[in-house]
């Protein structure tokens, strides 16, 4: 039996699921890390998801459990909580031990600050890591983060693991200034799951269950100012989880707009609002007419529309979409795709090699990290970092033999 068992009177229900190292990186919701858990394919794949953001600008993150030759692997870290340990154990319990955890990427922070935590959490898991990890501002060994060396790997330096249940698909590497963007796809070979970490995301127009636990970020976007208050219907919801897809997609989209200071004020502080909870009333956003055609063009009407994250396109791979399509043309070459499992937003996606052949197409024929619109902000942030020196002009360069 798996206990994520939200019914638990609520002290001990705040107590399982608090995080007191969130301070280590400060994001929504901060110190109690909720999880949602689901079966995605009985008896050999499983995620569990939690919700990281700023301002109340969450998406979900999604840890993947792959049951492989011998026990279980857990793809992508999570904080774990008393609720996901204990959830992890009762895996155990039934399919065999945790046997790997697999930081599949070198450049997302919001996965890897949680590895040495789950490695601490199973002492006898090996940890494979992307290469190429690094750390900003100064860069710090693995082992001073705190990943222990003795039972730490390297992805395609030190071999793959589970090589017989899963297949390892490179993405990049790409020189982002700072560091390098990497990640290893996973592919499942039992079950035909792609997992992917950043890559990849697929959004629909339900906001995720995740939200069902709190709703309080849809509402808090669902309003046009501070003074209103934070309603609550399926509508007000889907609309704020529109908003917050276009808040994740283009850090400032075109239809957003940055009320005066005097404007702000005006519209805070009012009775009901006087509270953390709706942050005093303080609403620093105004939405323009247009900007729910925006969000229809990030978002499946039917289904999730899987997509490569404009924030990536712009600021990852604006000048390496040869990385991007050698990368979907190895996916592509790979029978038996079923269902895609990314890291963030819905998963899982029915999904096969058409889909990949049909992105990869899109990839070719339209124009690649555009400028205008809903892009100009991302896009100027390129600019900005390509004229400063902070990011090479050949992204590839350094990777080239
Ligand atoms: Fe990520």
């Amino acid at each position: 039996m798996i206990l994520l068992n939200n019914t638990e009177p609520k002290e001990s229900l705040v107590e399982n699921q608090s995080w007191p190292w969130w301070p280590l990186l400060p994001l929504y919701p901060y110190g109690r890390k909720r999880t949602t858990f689901k079966e995605i394919v009985p008896g050999q794949v499983w995620s569990f998801e939690q919700l990281q953001g700023l301002y109340y600008v969450a998406v979900p993150v999604r840890l993947t459990v792959l049951k492989v030759s011998g026990g279980l692997i857990l793809v992508n870290p999570l904080p774990p909580t008393y609720e996901l340990k204990s959830a992890l154990i009762d895996l155990e319990k039934l399919y065999g031990p945790i046997l790997s955890i697999v930081l599949p990427t070198a450049s997302g922070l919001e996965h890897k600050i949680f590895m040495p935590a789950l490695a601490r959490a199973f002492p006898n898991a090996e940890l494979w890591v992307c290469p190429g990890q690094w750390s900003f501002p100064i860069p710090l060994p693995l082992s001073w983060l705190g990943f222990p060396a003795s039972r730490t790997k390297t992805l395609g330096i030190d071999g793959l693991p589970h090589e017989d249940s899963c297949e390892w698909i490179p993405l990049g590497p790409i020189d982002i200034g700072l560091g390098r963007f990497q990640e290893f796809s996973c592919f499942h070979k039992k079950t035909g799951s792609l997992l992917v970490t950043d890559a990849l995301v697929g959004i629909e127009s339900d906001p995720p269950a995740l939200f069902d636990l709190d709703p309080t970020p849809l509402l808090f976007h669902a309003r046009e100012n501070g003074s209103e208050p934070l309603d609550d219907s399926p509508e007000l919801r889907k609309k704020g989880w529109a908003r917050l897809v276009l808040f994740a997609s283009f850090l400032r989209p075109a239809e957003l707009s940055i009320p005066s200071l005097k404007e702000v004020f005006k519209n805070a502080f009012k009775p009901g609002l006087r509270n953390p909870r709706a942050h005093f009333g303080i609403y620093p956003f105004a939405w323009q007419k247009g900007w729910d055609k925006s969000a229809r063009e990030l978002i499946g009407n039917k289904r999730p529309l899987v997509q490569i994250a404009p924030v990536l396109e712009r600021l990852v791979f604006p000048r390496a979409k040869s990385s991007l399509i050698v990368w979907l043309e190895k996916l592509i070459a790979i029978r038996g795709i079923r269902r895609l499992i990314s890291a963030h937003f819905t998963a899982p996606i029915s999904f096969s090699s058409d889909d990949l052949r049909r992105l990869k197409r899109n990839i070719d024929r339209r124009e690649w990290a555009p400028v205008e619109g809903n892009w100009k902000f991302l896009g100027f942030l390129d600019t900005s970092l390509l004229k400063g020196g902070v990011v090479p002009k050949d992204p590839l360069k350094e990777f080239k033999d």
